[in-house]
């Protein structure tokens, strides 16, 4: 049996109707297209599916669907304006922040939050609140390195 919900994704209204055990995770990529938000391990472990929830940050694959009822989902496509990336996409650019790029918007959605939570007096404060985001090419430092510039 399905549900109806209503959500607020990048800026668009959704409405839809799903099954209840569906995850923000499945919704996001199965139903609506919304493919950037990576499935890495399905299980919390990795942080390839980070998205924000009225501005926290979240594992999509950990949080039901039916739970964003009425709330704002931001996304990795929903971060540049138009042409205009966002400062922290333009800082991984610069700083080489990613290889493979599987993790990147994963990533960059939890170093959004590493910054207005006020998790990036340091380097080490930074790895510390970025270390549930897996990059399996080793990326970190750079990583690090774009999270303190976009800080300055
Ligand atoms: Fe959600 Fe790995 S896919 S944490």
């Amino acid at each position: 049996e399905t549900m109806p919900l209503n959500v607020v994704i990048n800026g668009v209204k959704q409405s839809v109707r799903i099954e209840p055990r569906v995850t923000l995770l499945d919704l996001l990529r199965e139903r609506l297209q919304l493919t950037g938000t990576k499935k890495g391990c399905d299980h919390g472990q990795c942080g390839a599916c980070t998205v924000h929830i009225d501005g926290e940050r979240v594992n999509a694959c950990l949080t039901l669907a039916l739970t964003t009822e009425g709330r704002e989902v931001t996304t990795i496509e929903g971060l540049a304006d138009g042409d205009n990336l966002h400062p922290m996409q333009e800082a991984f650019l610069e700083h080489d922040g990613f290889q493979c790029g599987y993790c990147t918007p994963g990533q960059i959605m939890s170093a959004i939050c590493c910054i207005r939570e006020g998790h990036a007096g340091t380097p080490d404060e930074v790895r510390e609140y970025m270390s549930g985001n897996i990059c399996r090419c080793g990326a970190y430092s750079n990583i690090v390195d774009a999270i303190m510039d976009v800080k300055q």
